[in-house]
């Protein structure tokens, strides 16, 4: 039975089959987006993975909404599989966020489910890394989110070389259509003309466009200008401090797709432009007060990178590492008569923190000892008995061959501590 289409088997390595994704790479995608989080100061969360539907038709917008994957539950509840993470962590925080000290700066990494149409770098599920600062609301919070996913970029190896945080307002845009179109109803509508005008044929936006009373040409000209709002350049002189400057750069080019954006907004792209957005993310001051019903209003900022272009991106830049699970130690149980010895053993070093491997089943020595080659382990182990039937404890160090006895399991555990692994 094969798998639905925009899902994914992970696999350790190596891999299979090129059409299988690597579990090890993804769990040292995890791994990173941890360690530089937790180096910003930020704590893990996590929420449901079924959420009411009405949390996302409040204010996600309608090209998410028509994503969702939803239905009615036994108990008759309109509820969906989550598509982004915004909207639940807004809904925690407004629930509890008197517990906590402002700012708050949480991450998670959800799964998320989205019935897109299956294409490079879009999928029906993936893996999305979240990091929000919610209670502050000054620009410096807007830069702080952006320096963080520059250093959780760079963690990967990519440099300035490799991508580009393209910088732009939501509010900027805002105020360019309220002084040209009377109908401030329709400014979500503007906006996804604008998200979709490099993916778009230009006649087609042209005609849009036009419908609102807009000229393609104006819009045009303001991407072209580029200039910096007042908010933009505190942002630049901040990340500019920070050394960070090479990796930012504004561009109106870029709205966000989403509804609830107020502020200023970003996408990360692979300077190529080979791929889609590896990340994006803005400030969504309203929120919290609109999924609370008005009880809590915490003015709040983040972003979102996904695992599956971000993959692919360290895939062709070759900057991911190969993975294999070394045990350090292999026991050789050449005498089954031995094997509950050897047992007392294997559990004895793994309490140490070696990780140790053996056969389960009875196999002959040689075949054994090639396993031990195969996973690369630093020593092999095994047990003897000498002639007055006193247990032997043989450690041999596999780069060298050479093989230490010993007549305790303490001196053998002494002996390993001491050598570097
Ligand atoms: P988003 O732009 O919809 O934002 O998604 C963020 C990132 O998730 C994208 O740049 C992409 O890397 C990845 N992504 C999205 N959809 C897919 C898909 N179908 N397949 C693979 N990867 C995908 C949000 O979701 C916002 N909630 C982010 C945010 C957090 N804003 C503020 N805080």
């Amino acid at each position: 039975m094969d798998r639905l289409p925009g899902f994914r088997d992970f696999y350790p390595e190596p891999l299979p089959h090129k059409d299988v994704w690597s579990a090890d790479v993804r769990g040292y995608i995890f791994n990173t987006w941890r360690q530089v989080s937790l180096r910003y100061g930020f704590r893990e969360y996590d929420g449901p993975p079924l959420e009411p539907l009405e949390l996302y038709t409040l204010k996600s917008g309608d090209e998410i909404v028509a994503q969702l994957y939803n239905f009615t539950d036994k108990g008759q509840r309109q509820i969906s599989l989550r598509p982004e993470m915004t909207p639940t962590l807004a809904r925690m925080v407004a629930a509890h966020h008197g517990n906590y000290r402002k700012p708050i700066k949480w991450f998670s990494i959800p799964q998320l489910f989205r019935y897109e149409r299956q294409q490079k770098g879009r999928l029906r599920e993936h893996f999305q890394f979240n990091a929000d600062i919610l209670g502050d609301a000054a620009s410096g919070a807007d830069a702080e989110i952006v320096a963080l996913v520059i250093d959780v970029l760079r963690a990967f190896g990519l440099t300035h070389e490799d991508f580009v945080i393209r910088l732009s307002s939501r509010s900027a845009w805002s105020q360019y259509f309220s002084q040209r179109c009377a109908d401030q109803e329709r400014s979500y509508e503007f906006f996804q003309i604008i998200d979709k005008l490099e993916r778009e044929d230009p006649v087609v936006s042209r005609e849009k466009l036009s419908q609102l009373g807009m000229s393609y040409d104006e819009v045009a000209a303001f991407i072209a200008s580029g200039e910096p709002t007042e908010e933009l350049q505190s942002i630049l002189d901040n990340l500019a401090a920070r050394g960070l400057s090479d990796f930012v750069k504004v561009d109106y080019g870029v709205i966000r797709g989403l509804a609830y954006y107020t502020g200023p907004v970003f996408e990360a792209f692979d300077r190529k432009g080979n791929f889609r957005a590896i990340a994006g993310g803005g400030r969504y001051d309203h929120l919290t007060q609109l999924i609370s019903g008005g009880k809590a209003q915490i003015p709040s900022l983040g972003f979102g990178m996904g695992d599956v272009v971000l993959t692919e991106l360290l895939k062709e830049r070759g900057l991911l590492p190969t993975f294999s699970a070394p045990a350090q130690i292999y026991a050789l149980i050449e005498d089954e008569s031995l094997r509950l010895g050897t047992l007392t053993a294997i559990q004895s070093f793994r309490d140490a923190g070696f990780s140790t491997d053996y056969s389960l089943a009875p196999l002959k020595a040689d075949k054994q000892f090639k396993r031990a080659l195969e996973l690369k382990a630093q020593w092999t182990f095994r047990l003897e008995k000498n002639d007055a039937s006193e247990l032997v404890y043989l450690i041999k160090t596999l780069s060298t061959r050479e093989e230490q006895r010993f007549s305790s399991l303490e001196q053998t555990l002494q002996f390993l501590q001491n050598q570097p692994h």
